[in-house]
């Protein structure tokens, strides 16, 4: 099996040496643990691997999230570059279709020569339908769209409880590949983050949780250290 490198510090060796290419992995958590800094890291290390990178966000808009990662990782100095010379493009799709979006996909894979692509978030695909059953369906048509396709994606995703032992599952954790949760821990008066792989189909992997950082220089995962 072929592996990328996430090129996120740390993630690499809790996978086993990188994450099955082509795969779709969720990137699970309650508000502000750090979804999209984690996905936009995922691109950013990706491009310097000469790997395009595609960011469909549907929540915030392109400038919000250039603003944003660009002050969260300060130390991603040759980020403008990136975004001018489009190896790295975030996009935000006027409607929250998933046929339009899948296109979208497409098109920069087939013209841009894109292998990683983030969307933040499924929770957002979902607040657009009125019908349960139809998101479901929709989805699972999507990915299995995307399956079809020559890229790696990391989809994230609104967790139902920030407590690990009140997780649901629900129909994203089923169609995905792999999980990853991120979580602000509550320890005394402060929060740490954590994180865990909750599940990676084709590799073993730490089943550990452990803690990170998030760094002007980027994420820093401390694998093989306690939480507590
Ligand atoms: N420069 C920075 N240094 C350290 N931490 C930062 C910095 N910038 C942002 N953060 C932290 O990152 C958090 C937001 O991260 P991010 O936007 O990736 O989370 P998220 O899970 O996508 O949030 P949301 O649920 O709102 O989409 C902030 O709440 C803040 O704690
Ligand atoms: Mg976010």
């Amino acid at each position: 099996m072929e592996r990328i490198k996430t090129g996120i510090s740390g993630l690499d060796q809790m996978l086993g040496g990188g994450l099955p290419k082509n795969k779709h992995v969720a990137v699970s958590g309650s508000p502000g643990t750090g979804k999209s800094s984690f996905t936009f890291e995922f691109l950013y290390r990706g491009v310097q691997q000469g790997e395009n990178g595609l960011y469909v966000s549907l929540e915030e808009t392109e400038d919000d999230m250039k603003e944003n990662m660009g002050s969260t990782f300060s130390g991603f100095t040759d980020l403008q570059q990136m975004f001018k010379s489009k190896k790295l493009q975030i996009t935000k799709p006027d409607k929250l279709e998933l046929e339009d979006t899948a296109e979208l996909i497409e098109d920069q894979i087939s013209d841009n020569d894109v292998k990683r692509v983030v969307i933040d978030s499924a929770t957002m695909i979902r607040l657009s339908f009125e019908k349960e059953l139809e998101y479901r369906q929709t989805l699972f048509e999507f990915f299995s769209l995307l399956r079809t396709l020559d890229c790696t994606v990391m989809m994230t995703l609104e967790a139902s409880s920030p407590r690990k032992e009140q997780l649901t599952f629900d129909i994203e954790h089923f169609v995905m590949d792999g999980i990853i949760n991120l979580y602000n821990q509550e320890q005394g008066d402060r929060r740490i983050r954590a994180l865990e792989i909750f599940k990676m189909r084709g590799t073993d992997h730490s089943r550990d949780m452990v803690p990170f950082k998030v760094l002007p220089d980027g994420i820093k995962i401390y694998a093989g250290e306690k939480v507590f």
